[in-house]
């Protein structure tokens, strides 16, 4: 059955219009954390020329519901995928990848979660592939917005492991793990839309 998240139907237009220009000469993309899989199908219908493996750590079944509503049959049946229980991709059968999308994730997970993302997007990205984060950021310069620190509170209190994540912390794996950053934008709702290329 489709399961319907509200946020999705907020951000789903202005990430696009973030992926469009990012993923203009990608072919495959791996999604982590997919939810519901609203945005998987989003996404594939504006960008046709993908093709999108959804992953998700709970429930695979909103997202394959979901899968019928793509127009150009561009999204894979959605794979099982826990950062915290390895990041063996190979069993994910893509030719290759070429890019991975992670939208509201990385503060959800324990921060080993975001370490085992960047190697497995070390390990799995061709170079010059695209690396997309999208969510609430820290940075060392700013309070966090009020807002963002009242949701830190919520997150913390349902998994004291999860939480905002800090910008310069995230930035520096991502260099360890051989990607560069290309931008950092200010999205609706005091979000960032982050991508790094490999080198
Ligand atoms: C807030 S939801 C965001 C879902 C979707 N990306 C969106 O923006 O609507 C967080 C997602 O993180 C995923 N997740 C949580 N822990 C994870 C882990 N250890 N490995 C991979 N994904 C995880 C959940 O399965 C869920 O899909």
């Amino acid at each position: 059955m489709k399961e319907y998240a509200p946020a999705c139907e907020r951000n789903s237009q202005v990430i696009l219009n973030v992926l469009q220009r990012i993923l203009a000469h990608s072919r495959t993309v791996l999604e982590i954390g997919s939810g519901t899989g609203q945005h998987a199908v989003f996404f594939a219908n504006g960008l046709p020329h993908l093709q999108w493996q959804p992953t998700n750590k709970e429930s695979l079944e909103s997202i394959n519901a979901w899968r019928g509503e793509a127009e150009f049959e561009n999204v894979l049946p959605a794979k099982s995928m826990d950062l915290l229980a390895g990041t063996d991709h190979q069993y994910l059968r893509l030719p290759e990848i070429d890019a991975i999308v992670c939208i509201n994730t990385v503060h959800i997970m324990a921060w080993q979660g975001t370490e085992k993302l960047f190697e497995l997007a070390a390990s799995a990205i061709s170079p010059g592939g695209v690396l997309y984060l999208y969510g609430p950021y820290r940075y060392a310069d700013r309070p966090l917005e009020p807002s963002n620190e009242n949701f830190d509170l919520w997150l913390k209190e349902r998994d004291p492991l999860s939480g905002i994540r800090d910008f310069e912390a995230v930035n520096r794996l991502a260099g360890l793990a051989g990607f560069e950053l290309q931008e950092d934008l200010a999205m609706p709702a005091n979000n960032r839309s982050i991508w790094w290329s490999k080198r």
